[in-house]
């Protein structure tokens, strides 16, 4: 039985003060949430503390949006594996679109924070997808097999959860159609070794399309910017049909 794990990626949004009032809002509409679904919340570094702390106890994980592969020293800005356990983050988002394009991560920086991640116990997330140019030019498959290759070498298979994110869809209200991302989470399962890897869909995941995204055979669960950041919405995502 593959799991089912939904994850909010808050990016850098919400203060410590709008993260705490979200649970508020979030948690009561967990009370009826299937038992075997995992829920992570993956907000900016300066919540993951606070979020952890009130969460502790509950079904609800924290996870951070980017880890460093070096476990301390001159790497300003960063953030390293044993910083975000020491507060009881459990999983990291590895290799974003965003962090791709504005902040220089390539595969090979990924494949190092996967390890580093992993080694120091956190599961990543590893996000892979393509660009409108590469959909329309038929490059579709090779980018994201080549993105799952060239990211997943010597990672363990069996703590890592990937998310299919389209960056075409991403923010942009325009949701990748659930066949056709059901058949790249397909072809992505087809490149791994442990076939019981947790593969998400992201980008425009909303309360009124989550329930046909999740009717797909390959869809293990959803990594949801905008929509996690409304607690009703979230809650909604969560208690999918
Ligand atoms: P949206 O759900 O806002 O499209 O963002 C998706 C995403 O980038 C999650 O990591």
């Amino acid at each position: 039985m593959r799991r089912i794990v939904i994850a909010g990626n808050w990016k850098m949004h919400k203060t410590q003060a709008d993260s705490l009032e979200f649970l508020t809002g979030f948690l009561p509409q967990l009370e009826a949430t299937p038992e075997h679904r995992e829920i992570i919340l993956c907000s900016p570094f300066t919540c993951l503390a606070s979020l952890s702390k009130t969460l502790h106890g509950s079904r609800v994980m924290v996870g951070a949006q980017n880890v460093h592969w070096e476990s301390s020293g001159a790497y300003t800005g960063e953030i390293s594996g044993e910083m975000l356990t020491e507060i009881g983050v459990r999983y990291v988002i590895v290799g974003h679109s965003e962090r791709r394009e504005y902040f220089g991560d390539t595969d090979e920086t990924v494949n190092l924070r996967l390890k580093a991640a992993q080694a120091e116990g956190l599961t990543p997330i590893l996000c892979v997808g393509e660009t409108k140019q590469q959909r329309d030019a038929g490059e579709t498959e090779t980018h994201v097999v080549n993105q799952i290759k060239r990211g997943l070498v010597g990672v363990d298979q069996s703590k890592l959860i990937i998310a299919y994110e389209p960056i075409w869809a991403i923010g942009t209200g325009d949701t990748c159609a659930s066949e056709e991302a059901n058949r790249v989470c397909w072809l992505i399962r087809s490149q791994l070794a442990n076939k019981n890897v947790p593969i998400q869909y992201g980008g425009s995941v909303k309360p009124t399309n989550m329930d046909e995204i999740m009717a797909q055979p390959e869809i293990d669960g959803a990594l949801v910017g905008g929509a996690s950041l409304e607690a009703d919405d979230f809650a909604r995502l969560v208690n999918y049909q």
